[in-house]
């Protein structure tokens, strides 16, 4: 099984090479990701198929956002590091909690079809259904026999392979996409699913058959409906509790949702104990850092635990303070800005905080460096930078937004 996904490409077992040093001085804190740099310029439609996603915050169980995010590292990380015997006890003893920040699209599954909502992933390949509303069989729908189960983070479901026509845009419907079928879910409770848009290698394995199970980017791309396997994640800042702000473009890049070049790196192949990896990854909401670079982090801002919400906060002498992370990623320096590292005030009562604190979004991955992840760039950090997964050219690339330097938080 591969490791994870949507990497940022800093390296993983499977995904390797990279380079990536991680500084933090004392007062200006740098986070400095080298990638070797690969210029190469993307096939962009004149009319990328789009689908809108929504954001939803709801927190409902006892586990703070960190928990829940470290929580999906820890499965992450347990994952790249099976080479393909992945140790589901590794991850279930993690009690199950829901997202608590869901990142949905509305997706047609059935002829005809049936909307259900499902959590965008970059970080699994598995798309599924039936956590909330049950399945509803049509005549597309063919039970192909077997079983399928995945784990995540915190939660995960096991059911009946099936597949059926699945429609993401009105010029995007997949025929005979293979979808679980779940009878049983535990921590996706407001949703009914996920569409997994991560590589195909994280499927493999997860039926009862035993094959890799293509994507619905595969599919896609096998069926005419795109012509280079590519994903475009578009996402803004919000003080929302609701908002459907993002935006996935499939088979290319939406070039109204980002300013500047998108600049790539490779997503590479070998992989070196020493270096380190690090991830993008649509299922994680916080930007997360290894212990021991999170404690220079700390160090360089004043920033506290603070036990309600589990992330960092700091006074407003300390934000006043604070400079920008910056991260390195090929030739190209990407700002952090002050801002950009900040829960919105807005909705830090929504997480179980003070309205008055200032909370950070830089947290703790929950395990130091060097041991094959070392950092998440989560949703947080998506507000600020479009992020392109190439997976017919091996690369990642990002962008500058509108939102980049927006002044939200
Ligand atoms: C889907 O499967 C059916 C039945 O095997 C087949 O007739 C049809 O051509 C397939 N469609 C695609 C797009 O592969
Ligand atoms: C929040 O989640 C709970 C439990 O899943 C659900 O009952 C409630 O309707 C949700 N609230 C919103 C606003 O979605």
């Amino acid at each position: 099984m591969t490791p994870a996904l949507l990497v940022i490409n800093l390296q993983s077992p499977a995904y390797p090479h990279t380079m990536h040093t991680c500084t933090i001085f004392a007062l200006i804190s740098l986070c400095a990701l080298s990638l070797t740099a690969r210029a190469i310029p993307l096939v962009v439609r004149d009319s990328p198929v789009t689908l809108p996603f929504a954001r939803r915050l709801n927190f409902t169980g006892s586990a703070t956002l960190l928990e829940i995010d470290q929580a999906r590292a820890k499965a992450l990380k347990a994952r790249s590091q099976s080479q393909g015997k992945f140790d589901k006890s590794a991850v279930i003893s993690v009690p199950a909690t829901n997202q608590a920040v869901d990142y949905t699209v509305s997706v047609g599954v059935g002829t005809p079809p049936t909307q259900y909502s499902l959590l965008m992933d970059t970080g699994s390949s598995n798309t599924w259904l039936g956590a909330g509303q049950s399945y509803v069989v049509t005549s597309s729908s063919h039970d192909t026999g077997e079983a399928v189960d995945v784990f995540y983070g915190s939660g995960f479901f096991f059911g009946e392979e099936y597949l059926d026509t699945v429609t993401l845009a009105s010029g995007l419907v997949i025929e005979n996409q293979s979808i679980g079928v779940s009878s049983f879910a535990e921590g996706f409770d407001g949703v009914d699913g996920i569409l997994g848009i991560g590589p195909q290698d994280l499927t493999c394995g997860t039926t009862s058959g035993g094959e890799c199970i293509p994507t619905v980017v595969d599919n896609a791309f096998l069926q005419g409906f795109i012509n280079e396997e590519v994903v475009g994640i578009s996402f803004e800042p919000t003080t929302s509790l609701s908002i459907t702000n993002g935006e996935l473009t499939f088979g290319g890049t939406d070039s109204s949702k980002f300013t500047g070049s998108l600049n790539f790196v490779p997503i590479t192949t070998t992989s070196p104990a020493s270096d380190t990896a690090g991830i993008t990854d649509t299922g994680t909401t916080l930007v997360l850092l290894a212990s021991d670079a999170l404690a220079r982090y700390q160090s360089a801002t004043g920033a506290v635990a603070d036990s309600n919400t589990g992330l960092l906060k700091i006074t407003s002498a300390q934000f006043a303070n604070l400079q920008s992370l910056f991260f390195n990623i090929g030739d190209v320096t990407y700002e952090l800005t002050s801002n950009a590292q900040l829960w919105p005030r807005a909705l830090n009562t929504a997480i179980g905080g003070t309205a008055d604190n200032i909370y950070l979004i830089v947290g703790d991955l929950g395990s130091d460096s060097g041991e094959g992840l070392d950092f998440i760039n989560g949703m947080t950090f998506l507000e600020r930078f479009y992020f392109v997964y190439d997976v017919t050219n091996s690369q990642v690339g990002f962008a500058t937004t509108a939102f980049t330097d927006a002044t939200t938080n």
